[in-house]
């Protein structure tokens, strides 16, 4: 069987800056996969480029063995990939539900809508208990929830997510992981950016880590949380 995602020696960046160098990675269908990485390394431009912000100025990147590297964000994301950015931001004026509800623009029929909100709101029974306040008025942690609850609202195979535990206090950071394990249960396939690696290590199948924009290290998690050069760069042991 063919991975469900796989990006292959792909090089990119913003203009004459190239940030990405030869990056190959891969994610298998239902499997859950951290990319680790200092700031700067180049973890969220790896996301946009799949996601589709940033074409590939070399290599390709497939979904379900079909191109897309060069493709515009609104195509892959039809094809079943979501992106949860601290970029894409909520409408802070608008209701938790209308901001779910946003979520499903691709999803024209009214009961598959409904459908997919509770199926969300089954992930995350807060959000139903909040889904009349203002997306504004929420705190960091339920904010952090709806935007993967919105990225869940195009019913996606796949979600890639950047950072959602950043600058969270530890107890929300306990669920919006938990709520990523929720997911994979329920047969979403994951790319997770962290920097919070011992966190990533303890719920991802299997990692990898960028260096300056190379993929230095990959493995499966444990493996990961063993090695000598991940503990002391990256975990502080
Ligand atoms: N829009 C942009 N224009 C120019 N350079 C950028 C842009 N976004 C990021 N960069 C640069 O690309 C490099 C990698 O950034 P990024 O992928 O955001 O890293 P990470 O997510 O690993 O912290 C950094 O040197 C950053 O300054
Ligand atoms: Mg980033």
């Amino acid at each position: 069987m063919k991975p469900l995602l796989e990006v292959e020696n792909v090089d990119a960046g913003y203009g004459f800056l190239q940030v990405l160098w030869e990056v190959s990675l891969h994610v298998e269908e239902g499997e859950f996969v951290c990319l680790l990485g200092a700031n700067g390394a180049g973890k969220t431009t790896t996301l946009k480029t799949i996601a589709g912000f940033i074409a590939p100025q070399g290599g390709d990147v497939r979904f379900k063995s079909q191109s897309i590297g060069g493709k515009p964000a609104h195509t892959i994301s039809s094809m079943g990939i979501s992106f949860v950015s601290e970029m894409l931001n909520l409408f802070t004026n608008m209701t938790v539900r209308e901001n779910l509800l946003l979520g499903a623009y691709n999803v024209r029929d009214k009961q598959k809508q409904l459908e997919a909100l509770n199926f969300v709101y089954s992930l995350f029974p807060r959000l139903k208990e909040r889904e009349k306040q203002l997306a504004g008025t929420m705190s960091g942690g339920e904010r952090k929830m709806l935007a993967i609850a919105r990225g869940m609202m195009s019913q996606p195979e796949m979600l890639l997510v950047d950072e959602p535990s950043l600058g969270l206090a530890p107890q929300l950071v306990t669920n919006v992981f938990d709520a990523l394990v929720t997911l994979q249960q329920r047969g979403v396939t994951i790319l997770l950016v962290e920097q919070n690696v011992a966190s990533a290590l303890r719920i991802a199948d299997r990692g990898y880590v960028l260096e300056q924009g190379k993929i230095a290290i990959e493995g499966k998690s444990s493996d990961l949380t063993n090695n000598e050069h991940v503990r002391s760069a990256y975990m502080g042991i």
